[in-house]
């Protein structure tokens, strides 16, 4: 792995969009057997936004976007490179980022998807991040976003209380020794591959297959507390390591976002008291803070004295924390 960069990436602009409706945990409750004070104490979750009808991925991507490039002063052509992370693309081909190209004037920019499921915005900042370090690219915009509610079973109460729909963008530009992105590590595990899935809708489970509705299989299925435990052990042990090669400790941090549903048991493991529940629900690769939050984050991201660590555990794809100043 590299571990030496010839260049820095730095967060210079920051976005998110967030569909407008809003389904609570007493809505959820109408809906199956389950109870707001069940799913508060585990997860945090209070609510979680829903994509309106005729609303799709690329209207999220194309909001969050827009807002970092404003946020960042960055004209559109300036965009090198385009990166959007999701598990819940707009339509398997051409690639969504292509399909928003046009819808943000990104003329000069490569796009293309990258595939992690809620590692995905860490994923895609590191590459990001490599693209800037080689010198290959100067402006990139780094978009997570999901439209998971539609991949959800709305009868099965362990996975319809948890994720939700949202888009986060950032844009990073070169920056100098010692800012930006302290230091990202990432790890891929496969061998528990079917603790969260989406069995239906690829090459084995075709979406024209009939059987394959008739069985749910395009639908989330996740085995909650096994993914749980190794979520929290390998967030902790890859936290731990990131820091350690940044050379900075856990009261160096003003604030630290894992996936809701770990913030409260992983700060505890980790005796670490920034580390805050979500009041929203899990979205996938869009990025911890809005994996659908943007707001809360903003000033520790972006200040310059701040650092904040942006950790997305993915027990069967890899966790990638980041320190950033
Ligand atoms: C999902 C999660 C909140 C469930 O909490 P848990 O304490 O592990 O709960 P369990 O799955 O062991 O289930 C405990 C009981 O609650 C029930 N239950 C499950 N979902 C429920 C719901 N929405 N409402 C009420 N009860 C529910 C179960 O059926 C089980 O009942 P039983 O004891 O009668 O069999 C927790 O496992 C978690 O946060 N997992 C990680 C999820 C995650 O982050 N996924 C994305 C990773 S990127």
């Amino acid at each position: 792995m590299l571990d030496h960069f010839a260049k820095t990436a730095k967060i210079v602009g920051l976005g998110s969009f967030l569909p407008e409706r809003i389904l609570t945990n007493s809505d959820l409750e109408a809906m199956v057997e389950t109870t707001d004070e069940w799913i508060r104490s585990r997860t945090g979750i209070r609510e979680r936004r829903v994509v309106a009808e005729g609303e799709a991925l690329v209207d999220l991507v194309a909001r969050a976007g827009r807002a970092a490039l404003e946020d960042a002063g960055v004209e559109p052509e300036e965009v090198d490179l385009l990166i959007l992370a999701t598990a819940t693309v707009e339509q398997p081909i051409p690639a969504t980022a292509a399909i928003v190209q046009p819808m943000l004037g990104l003329v000069n920019a490569v796009c293309f998807d990258l595939s992690a499921a809620c590692s995905g915005f860490t994923y895609a900042l590191n590459v990001g991040r490599q693209f800037i370090a080689t010198g290959e690219a100067e402006t990139i915009l780094v978009v997570g976003a999901e439209c998971l509610t539609r991949y959800i079973d709305w009868t099965d109460r362990a996975t319809c209380v948890l994720f939700g729909d949202g888009a986060g963008a950032v844009v990073l530009k070169p920056g100098q020794p010692g800012e930006g992105i302290l230091h990202l590590k990432w790890r891929t595990d496969g061998t528990n591959s079917d603790i969260i899935s989406m069995p239906g809708g690829g090459s084995r489970f075709p979406p024209s297959s009939t059987a394959s509705i008739e069985k749910r299989l395009p639908f989330i299925k996740m085995r909650g507390n096994e993914t749980f435990k190794i979520a929290v052990r390998s967030l902790t042990e890859i936290s731990r390591e990131v820091m350690d090669a940044a050379g900075i400790g856990v009261d160096d941090l003003d604030l630290t976002r894992p996936t809701c549903g770990l913030s409260r048991r992983w700060g505890i493991a980790w005796d670490c008291r920034t580390s805050r529940s979500l009041p929203m629900s899990n979205g996938s690769a869009t990025p911890p803070p809005p994996r659908s939050h943007w707001p809360w984050s903003m000033p520790a991201i972006k200040g310059d004295s701040n650092r904040a660590a942006c950790c997305s555990p993915r027990p069967l794809a890899g966790v990638s924390p980041g320190p950033l100043r």
